[in-house]
């Protein structure tokens, strides 16, 4: 049989990646405790008409798609914003809001694979539904801070824009959804001439056209003085103008929180997914070119799934991509080091002696380790030194007979000898 590969695009994490990997999702865990939201499972399996509904060509044409043994056609989730929208609008249709709903776990986009974009991939995120209120976009945002600093990022900078200003001028210059939706794509991509070429095509006035072609040249970190100029551009268009203010006023609360969050309005930003109606933001690193996570309001994605209209506003952190840049930052997550034990037979005769006392040290919780390779000492010892474990547990026939064992420090590199009860006690210390 030829050598087994993993499927390209896919990965093992090997266990010192788990390890930070979970770390991140502890802290997302934290973070979701500190906001008040509640975590949900949702299937990895969902049907393909809800997942693509409103996902966005790009994403849609990279999904996972399959028909499964009863014929249905279903996919893996590229996303959870999705699933959470589909709970909403059926079993939590009579709840009362807000609802503040949690998740983590793995995606599927069959994106071509490079650093940072994978097949499978890990996102911790988070949904507020139930609030038009600008309140609730500054909450997304402050948590998402949190979290970027909770892992221990540095640098770490917000791109924001607003799908209100962008849509509001093609809506009143009546070029159609489908057209608009077309147009986002080709801005998120950055392909501009083309968007413009597509909107004059749909009919678009010279005008609005202008205005277009001055939005994306509109950025900058002086938020406010942007965000200014935007509305004065988009003066003529009334949706685009609410929009702007609607921005302002976000803006103005994350900034009045006493917060300093390192911000840069970009005009003309777009993302991929269709269904974002106001503020939209991403997360990024100096050191890395791709979003570490990205979010934003979109007010009519649960009554398109059947469900009462709730505005809702969320967020997404690729655990994956943070998980790269604390790497390249040569950040090391403060992970507990505890101490780890390996209990070593010497005699065969001893093993149910050494099992007895790795489940003792276990129940007053160490990570313990028993030797099951019916190794001679030496080579035991040589072992767990390899990997880095503090503590060895000799259990010898000589010590045993006084009710004794050997407790060798591995990094001090020394020994001494204690009763079998105080092993836990001696190690503690
Ligand atoms: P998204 O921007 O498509 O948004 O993905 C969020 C984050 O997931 C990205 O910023 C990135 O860190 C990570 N990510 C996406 N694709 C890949 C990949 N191929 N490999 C590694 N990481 C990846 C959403 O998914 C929305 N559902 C966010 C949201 C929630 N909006 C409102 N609520």
């Amino acid at each position: 049989m030829s050598e087994f590969k993993t499927v390209r695009g896919m990965r093992d994490l090997l266990p010192e990646e788990a390890r930070i990997m979970r770390y991140i999702e502890n802290k997302a865990r934290r973070t979701a405790e500190l906001y008040g939201f509640k975590e949900i499972i949702t299937p990895v399996v969902e049907s393909y008409e809800l997942l693509s509904a409103k996902a966005g060509e790009e994403v849609r044409s990279r999904m996972f798609v399959f028909k499964d043994l009863g014929n249905r056609n279903v996919a893996l989730r590229p996303e959870f914003t999705a699933s959470v929208a589909r709970l909403v609008a059926t079993t939590f249709r009579t709840e009362p809001k807000p609802f503040r709903l949690f998740s983590v776990g793995s995606n599927y986009r069959y994106d071509e694979p490079q650093k940072g974009r994978y097949r499978e991939f890990w996102q911790s995120n988070y949904e507020l539904m139930g609030s038009n209120r600008p309140e609730a976009d500054a909450e997304i945002l402050l948590l998402t801070d949190s979290l970027m600093k909770a892992v221990g990022l540095k640098g770490y900078k917000f791109k924001v824009g607003h799908v209100g200003v962008l849509r509001g001028i093609l809506a009143q210059e009546n070029v159609e959804d489908k057209v608009q939706n077309a147009v986002m794509q080709l801005m998120d991509k950055k392909q501009y001439e083309d968007a413009f070429r597509m909107v004059e095509e749909a009919g678009m006035s010279q005008k609005g056209v202008k205005v277009l072609r001055k939005l994306v040249e509109l950025k900058g970190d002086k938020v406010f003085d942007v965000v200014e100029e935007m509305k004065s551009c988009v003066e003529d268009y009334e949706k685009a103008v609410k929009a702007t203010e609607n921005l302002s006023e976000i803006l103005k609360l994350i900034s009045e929180s006493g917060n300093k969050i390192n911000m840069t309005v970009d005009a003309g930003f777009a993302r991929g997914l269709e269904y974002y109606t106001g503020i939209i933001f991403e997360v990024y690193v100096p050191d890395l070119d791709i979003a570490l996570g990205g979010g934003g309001r979109y007010d009519r994605l649960i009554e398109l799934f059947g469900g009462e209209p709730t505005p809702a506003v969320g967020v997404a952190h690729g655990i994956d991509r943070i998980m790269l840049s604390l790497q390249s930052q040569k950040t090391k997550p403060d992970l507990d080091e505890e101490k780890t034990v390996m209990v070593i037979p010497i005699q065969e005769e001893l093993k149910t002696e050494a099992l007895k006392i790795a489940q003792t040290l276990r129940s007053a919780v160490m990570m313990v380790e028993l030797e099951v390779m019916g190794r001679k000492m030496v080579k035991a010892l040589e072992d767990a030194d390899r990997r880095g474990i503090s503590y060895a547990v000799i259990v010898g026939e000589r010590e045993f007979k006084e009710g004794k064992a050997v407790i060798r420090d591995l990094k001090k590199r020394e020994q001494s000898t204690v009763e079998i009860g105080k092993i836990q006690e001696s190690i503690k210390k």
